[in-house]
């Protein structure tokens, strides 16, 4: 009996030794390891999808002998129920990071709560959550660009063109009649965009009257029709359109051209983002001027926030002090990179930048 009972009590601590040693082997191996979960919300958006090529060239880049990289990414295609089982999907499969670029900004709970019970930090990117929502746990980090900067620097570029004695006031009446198009409603980059678009030109004296608002979400096809409308009602009166983003700065081309408009009565036209599209349309002088939305930088800056959590083996600390005080951030949950002004004098050095990045 007495025996029976020291070889149960061995086998006990042979048992426990074993998974000790094992859990003290995992530690390290997840540690060599990082596999992202990329969660998009919609790949049709043109700057998202340029942006994701960026983020696997990074993540790529960063990967090494001794530590494997590897990226899995999930297009919600518009819907956040899409997105909460996709995570859900992305975290059965192994992720040990997740990358959220959220459908619905001010709805990411499930997200939150699904990543908080396993310990999988997240870093959310362009779409920004709200300040209480990033306060729900410390694995919680926000990856973007200033949008009240692009603001601005819209508006300064269309003030150097306005003030250029162009020929944009083409009524000569002393004021310029705008148009802007706006993407989604709710979204950080939108309505901050325009009012700091409108308030720039102002305060540089430019008078302004605003004709319309149009929502286009985003999208070119949208902003062509909703311009089609647009342009049926002030017919040549518009003499600057300010776009939200690349894309509907080109929709509001496409509709002038699909109207037969001919050169002399086009408004000043700008965007934001700098896409391959919109920087050819500068190129080309179709844009007056874009605003460089760095994705390189962003995604540079996933990328190396994403490695420094994984190598430190916990989710905030050190590791995120380097790249923020890298990109000038003080506040290590965010990291905002800057925003630059694109013309057709250094429009051609932005497409270099990416192709180079790409290759
Ligand atoms: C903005 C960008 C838009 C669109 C949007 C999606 O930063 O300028 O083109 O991609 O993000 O969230
Ligand atoms: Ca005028």
């Amino acid at each position: 009996m007495g025996l029976n009972k020291k070889k149960a009590e061995l086998l006990v601590l042979c048992v426990c030794v074993l998974v000790l040693c094992s859990c003290g082997r995992q530690k390290p191996e997840s540690r060599n390891h990082l596999y992202a979960g990329v969660a998009c919300y919609n790949k049709s958006d043109t700057f998202l999808s340029q942006f994701i090529i960026c983020l696997k060239e990074q993540f790529d880049n960063l990967g090494s002998d001794d530590f494997e990289v590897s990226m899995t990414v999930r297009d919600a295609a518009g819907s956040q129920r899409t997105q909460d089982d996709q995570v859900k999907e992305l975290i059965a499969a192994g992720c040990n990071i997740l990358c959220v670029n959220l459908v619905d900004r001010a709805d990411p709970s499930e997200i939150i709560n699904l990543a908080k019970e396993k310990g999988i930090p997240i870093i959310f990117f362009n779409r920004e959550p709200v300040a209480e929502d990033m306060m729900q746990w410390d694995g919680l980090y926000y990856v973007g660009a200033n949008a009240e900067q692009s603001g601005v620097m819209q508006g300064e570029l269309a003030a150097d063109v306005i003030k250029a004695g162009s020929m944009a006031d083409r009524n000569k009446d002393g004021k310029i009649q705008f148009v802007i198009l706006e993407g989604e409603p709710g979204h950080q980059d939108a309505i901050i965009r325009t009012e700091n678009a409108v308030d720039t030109l102002k305060k540089q004296g430019i008078v302004l009257e605003k004709l319309c608002c149009g929502i286009a979400n985003w999208n070119r096809a949208q902003a062509q029709n909703r311009m089609m409308q647009i342009i049926s009602q002030y017919q040549n009166g518009i003499e600057l359109v300010l776009a939200n983003n690349d894309d509907m700065a080109l929709g509001a081309i496409d509709a002038y051209k699909k109207l037969n408009y001919t050169e002399s009565a086009l408004p000043v036209f700008l965007g934001i983002d700098g896409t391959d599209a919109g920087l050819e349309a500068v190129i080309e002088g179709k844009l007056a001027g874009t605003v460089y939305n760095d994705k390189e930088k962003q995604a540079q800056a996933i990328a190396e926030l994403a490695v420094s959590i994984i190598k430190k083996g916990k989710t905030a600390g050190e590791g995120t002090k380097a790249v923020t005080e890298k990109t000038g951030d003080v506040n290590s949950k965010y990291i905002y990179l800057p925003y630059s002004k694109v013309t057709s004098g250094n429009a051609a050095g932005f497409l270099d930048k990416e192709s180079k990045a790409v290759k």
